[in-house]
């Protein structure tokens, strides 16, 4: 049966990105006879300008109905400094179906890349587990006497047990499922004792059911600094959505950039939705030099997903062939395009 999957484009670099991606996606369907069909949505700032449409009505049904994966580029616009359409579009998408598992793989692909002295592909392979659903991103609060001086904001964090729980769970199966030995659960209980109170009292629970892997704690803080000092000692982070999302990019740094760094939101057994971490990067939009290869690691990832593991290796492997060679955009030190380099990689597949 075929498998289809929602394209949204999105913003800005979001676009030039998801275009090549694209083409490596088509490729591989092309060669090796994928059951996969793209469909595109032109969701995003331009749409919302024109017609105050964000998510549209009926949207989430849509995707659980007749899809199976979304495939995101990026969405932001300084033009909407509210940020209401990626908060519509892509936390509308996260929270409303459910996607409580962010994967942010962060592996180094070729040394030369690691800002970090004398560290090498072997130092750095860590997945951090975002939860996806809870935390300080529920949008919860509000403001009072707005535009005072007595102002009040309130931003509620919002933990649940079986929230923290199933996220924890995941990401103790994923390492027992991928033969990892070690988990890393990471929050800031010592300064927020009543949501990450819950963090703690939650894993010291969970990890009772997993005797045979390594599980140990460290404050949000202490895990950046270890993750500079010695990032060969992580294999799976797991942690709360805010400090995922920071931590993640501090990952894809260390990988070489938000160019080459992807995820999934997953919610196993249902539609999900596939993105690079990076956002849309407004400076470049539309210029052929926003790195194309954290998209197209991103349809790796998705295509694992939908079950064809050996077309994600393929895709993994080329990219990695690609950095070696220098087949890269200016993030990465060469001096193609975003197409040159999509185009030699589709050419290699
Ligand atoms: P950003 O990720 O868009 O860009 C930060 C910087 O990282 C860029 O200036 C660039 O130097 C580099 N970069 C990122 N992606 C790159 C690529 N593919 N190739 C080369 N260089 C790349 O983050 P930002 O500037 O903080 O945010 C810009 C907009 O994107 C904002 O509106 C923000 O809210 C949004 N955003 C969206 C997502 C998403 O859709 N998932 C993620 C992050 C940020
Ligand atoms: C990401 C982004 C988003 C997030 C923003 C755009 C809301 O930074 O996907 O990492 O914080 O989740
Ligand atoms: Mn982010």
């Amino acid at each position: 049966m075929t498998k289809r999957i929602a394209l949204i484009p999105g913003d800005g670099i979001g676009i030039d990105v998801t275009a090549e991606a694209t083409k490596v996606l088509n490729t591989l369907i092309a060669s090796r006879g994928l059951p996969l069909k793209l469909l595109a949505f032109d969701w995003g700032a331009e749409k919302y300008l024109r017609e105050g449409i964000t998510l549209p009505e009926g949207a989430l049904d849509m995707f659980r109905r007749e899809f199976d994966a979304i495939f995101i580029g990026a969405l932001g616009d300084p033009r909407i400094p509210s940020n209401q359409h990626a908060v519509d579009i892509l936390l509308g998408i996260r929270f409303g179906l459910d996607l409580y598992v962010n994967q942010r793989p962060v592996e180094l692909l070729d040394a030369k890349l690691c800002p970090l002295k004398d560290r090498t592909e072997k130092d750095i392979n860590f997945v951090v587990f975002r939860e996806n659903t809870e935390g300080a991103y529920v949008g919860m609060g509000g403001n009072f006497k707005r535009g005072t001086p007595d102002e009040i904001a309130v931003q509620e964090d919002i933990n649940t047990r079986k929230g923290v729980e199933r996220i924890l769970v995941y990401a103790f199966e994923y390492a027992r499922r991928h033969g990892l030995t070690k988990v890393c659960m990471s929050d800031k209980s010592n300064a927020l004792p009543h949501g990450h109170g819950l963090w703690q009292r939650t894993f010291a629970k969970v990890r009772e059911r997993y005797l045979e892997i390594e599980s140990r704690h460290l404050y949000v803080d202490a895990l950046a600094m270890q993750i500079v000092k010695n990032p060969g000692q992580f294999q799976v982070i797991v942690t709360c959505n805010m400090f995922g999302d920071i931590i993640s990019d501090l990952g894809a740094q260390l990988q070489g950039g938000l160019g080459v760094a992807p995820s999934a939101n997953l919610n196993p057994g249902r539609v999900s939705m596939f993105e690079p971490v990076h956002g849309s990067a407004p400076k470049y939009a539309g210029k052929n030099v926003a790195n194309p290869l954290a998209a197209i690691l991103t349809v790796g990832i998705m295509l694992e997903e939908l079950g064809f593991p050996e077309e994600s290796a393929r895709i993994e492997k080329v990219v990695a062939e690609a950095i070696h060679e220098g087949i890269t955009t200016p993030d990465l030190g060469g001096s193609l395009g975003t197409r040159e380099v999509a185009e030699w990689i589709c050419a290699r597949l």
